[in-house]
């Protein structure tokens, strides 16, 4: 049975990619600091089953790295560990900088050191952000990075890291580039939950300035889906754009998300009256679109549910889930972050 060493499988694409593949035949060994926006190990299906293990290890200490390769021998590696939301990397820059570029250096660098025995891939999840922002057309794989948040610019970082691995070492570090994920398990800070829950509360939810900013849009399960097939394909690249091509403004998705929730009677607010606008990000990016053509010709990309099918789902799926609400909402203030004055 192959073996899979997942880190940051705590958060919202890793408990989605390890939910997903629980029911393949694989042994899973999975590596959290467990932060705030974690969720517990009590909500994985998997959790008491002799296929899955979890080790509760901050990445930034490369101590103990090596052994746990070491031990656990895994044929595959995915790394999901970063701090994630761009408003707090706004508000805390240097944690970012520090937890992202070291965490991912210090798995590059034990990985590195186990590579020397067994040639395995490791698939390093990085974002869209890195390109920066776009007006019209598309980034390849192979443009320039531009990042424009401390959380890009560290995702930016750990992606060149990789590469200058590959490089020096002649390691198999493969980088998946993502567009925006929506789905269960999201923490309620992200811009979809925000949504659903203000409406839910029949409160007016933020939106950021005009609302104009164009992103990139995948359910979490087509990306998980997406990820295993990258895998499981003998393809060559060092680097994959994984996109759905579904590009909206901010202000477009909050209509539509109202639309589906008022026709099916969750919120009480009104047609005319149901966003606030408020102040805009700092170097709030204006558009993100990636070209994934190779992925979509090479590994072929199954998108099983389109934006407003995927919605659904996930406003279905918070109604749903209100003991894992109730224990992250433990963890979470609501307040405003990243404003710089
Ligand atoms: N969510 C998206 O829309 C999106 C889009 C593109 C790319 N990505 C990338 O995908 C990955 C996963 O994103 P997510 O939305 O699931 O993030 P998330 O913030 O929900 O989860 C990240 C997980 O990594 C863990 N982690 C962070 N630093 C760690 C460290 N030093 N040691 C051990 N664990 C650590 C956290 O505890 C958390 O459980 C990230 O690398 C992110 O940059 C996310």
């Amino acid at each position: 049975m192959k073996k899979i060493l997942i880190t940051g499988g705590s958060g919202f694409i890793g408990t989605n990619f390890i939910n997903l593949i629980s029911k393949k035949k694989l042994k899973i060994l999975n590596i959290d600091k467990i932060s705030k926006i974690s969720t517990a190990e009590k909500f994985k299906k998997i959790h008491s089953t002799k296929n899955y293990s979890f080790v509760k290890y901050n990445l930034s200490d490369k101590r103990r790295l090596l052994s746990i390769f070491n031990k656990f021998k895994p044929d595959i590696v995915v790394n999901f560990a970063a701090e994630s939301h761009v408003d707090r990397s706004i508000s805390d820059p240097i944690y970012f900088i520090k937890n992202n570029i070291i965490s991912s250096t210090n798995l590059f660098f034990s990985y590195k050191e186990y590579f020397k025995k067994r040639k395995i891939k490791l698939f390093h999840i990085s974002t869209d952000e890195v390109y920066g922002s776009i007006r019209q057309g598309q980034f390849k794989e192979n443009d320039n990075y531009n990042p424009s948040s401390p959380y890009s610019a560290s995702k930016a970082s750990s992606d060149l890291i990789a590469k200058a691995f590959n490089r020096t070492y002649k390691t198999k570090i493969k980088i998946l580039n993502l567009t925006n994920n929506f789905g269960p398990y999201q923490y309620p800070e992200k811009f979809i939950p925000t949504l659903i829950f203000h409406f839910l509360k029949n409160k007016k939810a933020p939106i950021y300035g005009a609302g104009l900013n164009i992103r990139e849009w995948m359910y979490v399960d087509d990306c998980c889906n997406a990820i295993v097939k990258c895998i499981f394909s003998d393809v060559k690249y060092e680097q994959l754009n994984i996109g759905s091509g579904v590009r909206i403004t901010n202000l477009d998705l909050a209509k539509l998300l109202f639309k589906i929730m008022k026709k099916r009677k969750l919120t009480k607010l009104k047609e005319n009256n149901f966003l606030k606008n408020v102040k805009d990000r700092p170097g709030h990016d204006i558009r993100y679109a990636l070209n994934s053509n190779f992925f979509k010709k090479n590994i072929k990309l199954n998108i099983s549910k389109n934006l407003k099918n995927g919605l659904i789902s996930t406003i279905n799926w918070y109604i749903e889930n209100k003991k894992w609400l109730k224990s992250v909402n433990k963890s979470y203030d609501f307040k405003r972050l990243g404003l710089i004055d």
